[in-house]
């Protein structure tokens, strides 16, 4: 996969809650080209993405905006030096960012680990990928470059966000990538059993996935619409003390029993906040395969340690439609 250039810094992390390091050093890849002023990441890891993306510097242009009901403003805005490269921001909030020259370069450090994963899980050769929440539809477009047998439907629910992902990032809906207007909910519960072999979640309103996107019921639909050994991936936003993700493994694992998380090594150990991809299954997951797949992907990755999430799912309880 072709990307942006990596730089290195390293620094510091610093806690005091006994399980994480006193004093800690790190070294985090960042993409060396600049990031707009402005929003905050939201879709984008908020610890890593948004450390370019400090309001007042470097500023991009907003090109084009919408209202949409749910979600606010939704500004469309190009990079002041590179024109190609577009943002999609929500109510002050990133939600993706795509090139328009080079649809396989994954601005935001969590689409580009969440390409690795699916691109792990996936099976070889032609698979069906039902996405949830288009945003820049970034994704969906890069793994379609480097998967062209793939066959992926995007759900996104703001007509205001694909009106502007068509206008402004050059999004097409094609053959092998279908753009479906609707709620995610909605297109999963109408969806044929045992038809996909992965579900990629990336839905949210503002910080937070839907509720209506939480609950065992629905994972319950996720489950039945996957093959036999097919993944359920889903984006997540949270740090110390990792409600969010308790709350996720826990409900996840009342349909998909197997269940693994990924993040930034940070991250992984449960001691920054950041994005985290937890990953389900009815089949258990190749932790090893996966390790050395996202190892060898373009940012640096870490699986959370298989006890530790089990215990974090432990302490919650699932979550159920009201
Ligand atoms: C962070 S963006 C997704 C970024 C995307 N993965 C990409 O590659 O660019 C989140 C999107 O989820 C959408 N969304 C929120 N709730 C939804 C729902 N219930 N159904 C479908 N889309 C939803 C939002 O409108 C927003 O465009």
């Amino acid at each position: 996969m072709t990307r942006g250039a990596l730089n290195c810094i390293s620094y510091q992390i610093v806690t005091g809650d006994g399980s994480c390091p006193i004093v800690q050093s790190a070294l985090v890849r960042r993409r060396a080209s600049p990031r707009p002023g402005g929003p905050i990441a939201v879709g984008a890891d908020p610890a890593r993405d948004s450390g370019g993306m400090t309001r007042g510097r470097d500023p991009a242009y907003p090109h084009s905006t919408a209202v949409d009901r749910t979600l606010g403003r939704v500004v469309v805005r190009s990079h002041a030096r590179q024109s190609s490269l577009r943002f999609l921001e929500v109510d002050g909030h990133m939600y993706g960012a795509v090139d328009l020259h080079d649809p396989q370069r994954l601005e935001l450090d969590y689409l580009a680990r969440y390409a690795t994963l699916l691109d792990a899980v996936l099976p070889a050769g032609p698979a069906d990928l039902l996405h949830l929440g288009g945003g820049a539809f970034a994704l969906p477009r890069a793994l379609g470059v480097r998967r062209p047998e793939l066959r992926q439907v995007v759900v996104e629910r703001s007509a205001a966000v694909l009106r502007l992902a068509q206008s402004q990032l050059g999004l097409r809906s094609t053959k092998a990538l279908r753009v479906i207007e609707g709620d995610a909910r909605d297109v999963v519960e109408r969806t044929a059993t045992g038809s996909v072999d992965a579900v990629a979640g990336d839905a949210f309103v503002g910080r937070r996935t839907p509720r209506r996107l939480s609950t065992v019921e629905f994972v319950t639909h996720v489950a039945r619409v996957l093959r036999r050994r097919g993944v359920y991936v889903v984006n997540l936003i949270d740090g110390p003390p990792w409600r969010v993700l308790a709350a996720h493994a826990a409900t996840v694992r009342t349909a998909l029993p197997h269940v693994v998380a990924v993040g930034s090594p940070a991250v992984a150990r449960l001691c920054e906040s950041g994005n985290v991809l937890l990953a389900a299954s009815r089949q258990p997951l190749q932790r090893s395969t996966l390790a050395w797949r996202l190892d060898t992907g373009p940012d640096a990755s870490a699986l959370v340690g298989g006890g530790r999430l089990a215990a974090l799912a432990a302490r919650s309880h699932p979550t159920r439609d009201r």
